[in-house]
């Protein structure tokens, strides 16, 4: 019997790990410089958690969640995304006791049941970052200038970041009419779902993938359109923080978030190079969630990277040296043994040494090294057994150095080469 990974589902290998690890570094330093503190939340909770935040009519909901039953008949479901998961901590740890703003990065698997292709996966990964308790547009534009700043150090370039107001309760009811009156008279041609949603949640029509609704809904009403006084104000100062800070961006006001919980500022990263699923990056704020979960009313606001899609744009210039400093060969028992000796000294002083096991030919053993991309080899024998000191040979340009056979000589001579 074979075992393969589940559709969709991926293992992460090297040398694809070392692009992952930079991207992840790099986040936790950017992160830290913006007062970010890293959280760890569960990947399983409760079914109705992600009901009530990402929204019932959503396709998160109908269609994509990994539910199933514990042993114990209640309905859990493995995350589909970080936010609702941190709202919940947030409310449960009581964190907005801490003085605001409260910033958090996490960083970890979700999970989708959605059909799989290229970007698109039912376990990927995501980098996201939530900041708590602040209203003031400077704390979206500081948010989006963190995320700017993770993609840009990481070497991504040429990103688009699309923004776009989607409201707040209180114009919400007016887009929502003039909504489902441009839509009243088509929506009998829109697909079962979307005629659905039309009563009970008529904004997620805007977000269907069906070509034939995205094809019918031309032309529909935008948010950005209905702004009432104090989201346009707030939509206004966002963009003349953002043109402060010089963080280049456009308004789309097409731009539909997935998830129910958004008010205002919504956005999404989006690049030329990933075909159709081509957001690397999306959030926003939700101002009415830590309260609709119970919490006190506090606004909020975040992002999630979508690592996957990162990790494919960085792929091709992607140069990893990722091998080993030295591979100790030896010929014969005696020699062996030192050998063995001599790589457990090499790495207790912190370096990647690698020597062979059994009783494995010479050759072999080179041909080993020459494989792993070792930068040096030292071959141990007889006769630097008796003399005490062994050629260092570097591999690259086959230059030879004599050094005391002892690990502090060797491992001094490695450094030197670094
Ligand atoms: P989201 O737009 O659902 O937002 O996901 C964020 C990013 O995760 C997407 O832009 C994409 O790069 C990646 N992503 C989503 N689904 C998949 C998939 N099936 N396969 C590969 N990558 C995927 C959220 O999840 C929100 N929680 C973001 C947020 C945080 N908003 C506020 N705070």
């Amino acid at each position: 019997m074979r075992f393969k990974s589940l559709k969709g589902i991926h293992d992460i290998l090297p040398p694809d790990i070392h692009i992952w690890q930079h991207i992840e570094g790099t986040a936790r330093d950017v992160f830290r410089s913006y007062g970010y503190r890293e959280i760890r939340l569960p990947v399983i909770e409760s079914t109705d958690l992600f009901i009530r935040s990402i929204g019932e009519t959503s396709d998160i909901v109908e269609k994509e969640m990994y539910t199933f039953l514990d042993k114990g008949g209640r309905s859990v479901t493995l995350r589909p995304e970080g936010t609702a998961s941190f709202v919940r901590a947030y409310i449960e740890h009581h964190l907005y006791n801490e003085p605001p703003p409260q910033r958090y990065y996490y960083m970890g698997p979700m999970f989708r049941y959605e059909r799989p292709q290229a970007g698109r996966y039912r376990q990927f990964y995501q980098i996201g970052a939530e900041a708590m308790g602040v209203d003031d547009p400077r704390m979206d534009a500081e948010l989006i200038s963190l995320l700017s700043e993770i993609l840009r150090t990481v070497g991504l370039e040429g990103l688009r970041f699309e923004i776009t107001s989607i409201g707040c309760k209180v114009c919400r009811p007016a887009f929502r009419e003039a909504l489902k009156g441009f839509l009243s008279d088509k929506i009998g041609g829109f697909c079962a779902d979307c005629q659905r949603r039309y009563d009970k949640n008529p904004l997620r029509i805007l977000d269907c993938k069906v070509p034939q609704c995205i094809e019918m809904r031309k032309g529909s009403p935008h948010t950005i359109e209905f702004l009432c006084n104090g989201c346009r104000e707030h939509f206004e100062r966002l963009r003349s923080y953002l043109d402060l800070l010089h963080i280049p961006y456009t308004v789309n006001p097409e731009l539909v978030r997935g998830l129910d919980y958004y008010t205002r500022t919504a956005f999404e990263v989006t690049t030329d190079l990933l075909g159709s699923q081509n957001a690397v990056a999306a959030g926003g704020r939700y101002d009415a969630l830590v309260e609709e979960f119970g919490g006190p009313s506090t606004p909020g606001l975040g992002f999630a990277i979508g690592m996957e899609r990162i990790v494919s744009l960085l792929k091709d210039g992607f140069k990893v040296a990722e091998v080993p400093e030295l591979v100790i060969c030896f010929v014969g028992d005696e020699a062996a043994e030192r050998a063995f000796l001599l790589a457990q000294e090499l790495r207790l002083k912190g370096l990647w040494v690698e020597t062979g096991y059994g009783d494995a030919s010479l050759k072999s053993q080179m041909r080993r090294a020459n494989r792993l991309g070792a930068r040096y080899t030292i071959v141990i024998g007889e006769d630097e057994l008796r003399s005490g000191s062994v050629d260092l040979k570097d591999m690259g340009s086959g230059e030879k150095t004599t050094v005391s056979l002892d690990a502090e000589a060797i491992a001094g001579e490695l450094r030197k080469g670094r």
